[in-house]
């Protein structure tokens, strides 16, 4: 059984907006696992730090200053392939792109405002959760899982 683990974030937009439990639900209704939660007014030092891979990005200033202007809810998730699947239920990074049915495709317009991040890679999952879990995840064992995997 994997234990492979997704970081997720619900943008500002999102939270304003009070799609988290809509977007937990998702991801549970999935049959995946919350392993992580908190709502964090972030500081521009880890905004900065997690989408540092953008630096030289023509709307990095921006999009550093819209995850500084209000809270946002960081999340880890695990299960199977949680990491593609998780971009799979998230859907396109435009929302114009991203298909009816998933996260973006549903609830969001512009790309600016796109309520989820969900990690791209596991390696990128293990550099975020380390930069937003420093103290770690509570370790637990969900008793379901015989349910969602034969
Ligand atoms: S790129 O250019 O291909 O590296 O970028 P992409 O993978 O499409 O997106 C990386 C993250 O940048 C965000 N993004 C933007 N934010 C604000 N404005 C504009 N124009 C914009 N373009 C891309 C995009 O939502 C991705 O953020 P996360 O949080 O990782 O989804």
């Amino acid at each position: 059984m994997t234990t492979e683990v997704t970081f997720i974030m619900v943008k500002p937009d999102g939270v304003q907006r009070n799609l988290t439990g809509e977007i937990i639900r998702r991801f549970e209704a999935k049959g995946y696992y919350l392993r992580g939660l908190k709502l964090k007014q972030v500081e521009r030092s880890l905004a900065e730090e997690h989408y540092i891979d953008l630096k030289s990005k023509p709307f990095y200033p921006g999009l550093v200053d819209y995850i500084l202007s209000a809270p946002v809810v960081a999340m880890v998730f695990s299960g199977k392939n949680v990491v593609t699947m998780g971009r799979k239920l998230i859907g396109a990074t435009n929302p114009l792109a991203s298909e009816p049915g998933t996260i973006r495709g549903d609830l969001c317009i512009d790309v600016g405002r796109n309520v989820i991040h969900g990690s791209d890679s596991v390696e990128s999952a293990q550099r975020e959760i380390g930069l937003w879990f420093p103290e770690g995840l509570v370790e637990y064992k969900p008793h379901m899982l015989p349910w969602i995997y034969e």
